[in-house]
């Protein structure tokens, strides 16, 4: 029979059976107890400690339960055959550092940066009231699981939004509801079974995406884009067994032109004859500064090769993180089972209140509200560049919600932006985002949360950070 000594408090807050617990869980954690070797009986260890059985019995309930002791019949309590506690290798209580491109998260978003709608026209009084209403409707629903594949009601409104702006008919069990562009990237790569195969990406492209589809246990190559968008005729040249083509062809990201129709009839016939699929990532949805958005190359799909993605990010908050994934008629069933046992839709709740967003006209209003505002802030932008920087930020193109500016060749675009965030501004770097093809250096001017009144400063302290680099 093992004894070892317990030191018990009677005037410590914790109770006698959770410090004999911690007493004797501690003796076996660091070997002073070993494996096999037998507790003392509860008459024993009570009598020894003054403290009734019930206490002792308490703490060694508590010690089975947990696994750190067993019973033996006749053989008594004996410490469990447990691996050695020893220190992780390499383990440290600092977070090791995440990936660079995660540096803003949760914060307020900064002069110039991308991707993010603007803060100060956000609508809070509305969203809050449609949040509480969606907030009570969940909190009465019934309490079994809801659809995987998202809320029905969310999906006929995204069906229907999508026949009107988008151009694309589709029914709402083709809609699935995804946490955003990447969720739904990650459920085609999965519903499709891609893994292990090759796709085509633009470049430039978002950075992001490359490194998903890696991650996803893609190869990715990397095809040209010009003026009409992605050059098919070098993809096939270049890679003719490509299993996947990724594009985004409403407005390229990041240079902002729409796919021509020749290439997106190329680009169809291509994954026609050769099995492979599209996915459109349709990020920015109709919110484009100017003109009409063209429609969705899914809606030109005759052959089921298209999966259509969509995003609130842009078009209300990435703090939804909500977007969906609208998929061929004929893959429905297959994918509504990948969501229900793999990747099923995120909470109820925020679904709710898009839903309603959408229903109530909110939805429409708020995007014709923000590209009026967008397209001012920009021409408020090009006005400010046209005076102060012309010769070292070289307005190349208006691209979605920024504008892309060329810097000389000089001057490391990545080192700019560096220096830029420090100074509290958010330009983001062209040239990460090109892969093969020649990369430009230059600055992406996001538009969406530019304050008119320090707007000439922050272009000046661009400038400088430009030629102090140069
Ligand atoms: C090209 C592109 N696709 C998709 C997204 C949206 O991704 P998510 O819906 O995951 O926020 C972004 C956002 O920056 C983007 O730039």
């Amino acid at each position: 029979m093992t004894t070892f000594p317990i030191g018990l408090d009677r005037s410590a807050g914790t109770s006698l059976s959770a410090q004999i617990y911690r007493a004797i869980r501690q003796a076996i954690e660091t070997g002073q107890l070993v494996a096999g070797a037998r507790l003392p009986s509860w008459v024993d260890l009570a009598t020894q400690l003054g403290v009734s059985r019930g206490t002792v019995r308490v703490a060694y309930e508590r010690l089975i339960d947990e696994q750190f002791a067993v019973v033996m019949g006749a053989a008594g309590t004996r410490v469990a055959e447990r691996p050695p506690l020893r220190p992780k290798l390499g383990w440290s209580p600092e977070a090791p550092p995440f990936p660079e491109l995660f540096h803003d998260f949760g914060a307020t978003p900064l002069p110039f940066q991308m991707g993010v709608p603007a803060q100060d026209e956000f609508p809070f009084k509305l969203w809050s009231r449609v949040l509480t209403r969606a907030a009570r409707r969940a909190a009465m629903s019934p309490v079994g699981y809801p659809d995987p594949r998202g809320d029905p009601d969310l999906r006929k409104e995204v069906a229907a939004y999508l026949g009107v702006a988008r151009g694309l008919r589709c029914n709402p069990s083709q809609v699935l509801i995804t946490a955003g562009f990447s969720g739904a990237l990650g459920l085609a790569i999965r519903g499709l079974g891609l893994e292990g195969q090759q796709a085509w990406i633009e470049d430039p492209g978002f950075p992001l995406t490359r490194t998903a589809l890696g991650l996803a246990g893609m190869t990715v190559k990397a095809v040209p884009v010009d003026a009409d968008g992605l050059d098919v005729d070098a993809g096939i040249r270049d890679s003719a067994g490509a299993a996947l083509a990724v594009v985004t062809p409403g407005q390229q990201a990041p240079l902002g032109m729409a796919m021509s129709l020749p290439r997106r009839l190329a680009l169809l016939e291509w994954a026609r004859r050769n099995d492979a699929w599209i996915i459109e990532d349709d990020y920015l949805s109709e919110l484009q500064l100017k003109g009409r958005a063209a429609p969705a190359l899914a809606s030109l799909d005759q052959d089921g090769r298209v999966l259509h993605i969509g995003s609130f990010s842009k078009t209300i908050s990435p703090v939804l993180r909500l977007g969906f994934l609208v998929v061929p008629l004929e893959m429905a069933h297959r994918f509504g089972e990948i969501t229900a046992c793999l990747m099923p839709a995120p909470t109820t709740f925020m679904q709710h209140a898009v839903a309603e967003f959408l229903r109530d006209g909110h939805y429409l209003r708020h995007l014709r509200h923000m590209k009026r505002l967008y397209a001012s802030r920009r021409d408020a932008l090009l006005r400010c560049l046209a005076e102060i920087g012309p010769n070292t930020m070289k307005v190349q193109a208006t691209a979605g919600t920024a504008v892309v500016t060329l810097l000389p060749e000089s001057v490391s675009d990545v080192d700019v932006a560096l220096r830029a965030f420090q100074s509290g501004l958010a330009p983001v770097p062209l040239s990460p985002w090109y892969v093969e093809s020649s990369r430009l250096r230059g600055l992406l001017l996001g538009v969406t949360n530019l304050n008119e009144r320090r707007m000439a400063a922050d272009c000046r302290r661009l400038v400088e950070l430009i030629h102090a680099s140069s």
